[in-house]
């Protein structure tokens, strides 16, 4: 029950190839490698939630897995939960099932094409026959594999997210600079990122990150070292800049309209990012529950996102970005949604109340919309 591009044809396609199954002991029959893909999310203390996993270790145990078996695991694991789950194996008397580390990088929206073509492929094993098993199975792939023990295999793939989390922050903290002494973020993110040391992808700012990754591994890799007695201080700026950054647009619609009580804003695009219709830690709810504590009427549209009122109680939905414009004092760009950027904004500013226009993803050409007529304004860069 997911939007992922391309991936209902792919499944299609191989329909054949395919079987479900509840029963895990028919699974166990016909499987040699068997991926845990379970979620871990985090625990009121920030730490992650392992207790599927811990089921599915019950449930082996009463199917009896056995020698012939290799646990993956795929879902993202503090460091440390492998050595767990050995251990666990062995007091449930599984001490001959195999065990590796195979943490998973996709991203949503480019799930496919991420799996196919990955930058590198990571394994952590206990024993090398373990690894190599699973490095067989990725051969087709010819990727770069990077193979090592259990405990650094799961430390990449937290290391990874957070450091991409930390590329995000700092860039956001570089717009608002900014927009302070009148640079404009693009161009700097662009010059920045030339360097090879640097890189360009994700220098991009906007409205901050969110998604089921970034914000619940950044928090478990800092509860992780709290828990080991370090205090990762970097990890706590780049989770307070990015709660910040989900608020600023609010400061930039009052400067623009004053009071927001009364006021009708219009949100485009509300999943965390374009392509998915995940709306887990997306900056869109925290926007508009605040908008909505400032009396203000919000409504959003978004092409696959259609139930925004269920998560957020007071949040209009339209159907178009025609509905959700008409009338309004602003509108914000929060999901650069390809259908959204492309919009017919030159007749959509008549429309409107006030043309206000914020871009929270700086997605759109500011002096094109300040030609139709539009206030802009999007994230470090001046207003035309
Ligand atoms: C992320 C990791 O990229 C992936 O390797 C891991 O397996 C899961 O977590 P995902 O959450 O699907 O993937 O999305 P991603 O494309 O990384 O974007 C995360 C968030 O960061 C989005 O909200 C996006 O809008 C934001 N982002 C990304 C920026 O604000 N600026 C950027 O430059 C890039």
């Amino acid at each position: 029950p997911i939007y992922e591009p391309g991936l209902d044809s792919l499944m299609v396609d191989h329909r054949e190839r395919l079987s479900y199954t509840l029963s895990l002991d028919q699974m166990l029959g016909r499987s040699d490698v068997v991926f845990i893909a379970v979620d871990t999310p985090p625990t009121y203390s920030g730490d992650a939630d392992l207790s599927r996993v811990m089921t599915v270790l019950d449930e082996l145990e009463a199917t009896g897995a056995d020698s012939r078996h290799i646990l993956v695991m795929k879902s993202t694991v503090p460091v440390g939960t492998g050595e767990r789950v050995r251990a666990e194996l062995e007091a449930r008397g599984l001490g001959n099932v195999g065990y590796a580390s195979n943490p998973e990088f996709l991203k949503e929206g480019a799930a496919i094409e991420d799996f196919l073509d990955p930058d590198r492929v990571v394994i952590g094993d206990f024993a090398p026959e373990h690894g190599d098993a699973v490095e067989a199975l990725y051969a087709p792939l010819e990727a770069r594999i990077v193979r090592t023990t259990v405990p650094s295999a799961e430390m990449v793939k937290y290391a990874s997210n957070a450091f991409l989390a930390t590329k995000i922050s700092f860039i956001n903290e570089i717009a608002n600079v900014c927009e302070e002494v009148g640079a404009d973020v693009s161009v700097v993110a662009e010059g920045m990122g030339l360097d090879q040391r640097i890189g360009p992808a994700f220098l991009r700012a906007g409205v901050g990150f969110g998604g089921s990754c970034f914000p619940k591994d950044v928090t478990a890799l800092k509860q992780l070292a709290g828990n080991s007695g370090y205090h990762f201080q970097l990890l706590t700026s780049v989770i307070e800049v990015n709660e910040l950054q989900k608020r600023r647009v609010v400061n930039k619609l009052k400067k623009h309209l004053d009071t927001l009580e009364g006021r009708r804003v219009a949100l485009l695009g509300l999943a965390f990012k374009p392509g998915t219709d995940d709306m887990r830690e997306a900056s869109s709810l925290v926007l508009a529950a605040r908008l909505l504590a400032e009396g203000t009427r919000v409504v959003a549209f978004d092409p696959v996102v259609t139930n925004a009122g269920d998560l957020v109680h007071g949040i209009e939905s339209a159907d178009s970005v025609e509905a959700a414009v008409a009338g309004a004092d602003a509108a914000v760009l929060v999901t650069e949604w390809k259908s959204i950027v492309d919009s017919q904004w030159g007749s959509l500013v008549d429309t409107m109340a006030t043309p206000v226009l914020i871009d929270g993803r700086n997605a759109l050409d500011p002096d094109e919309m300040a030609a139709h007529g539009y206030t802009y304004e999007g994230v470090g860069r001046t207003s035309p």
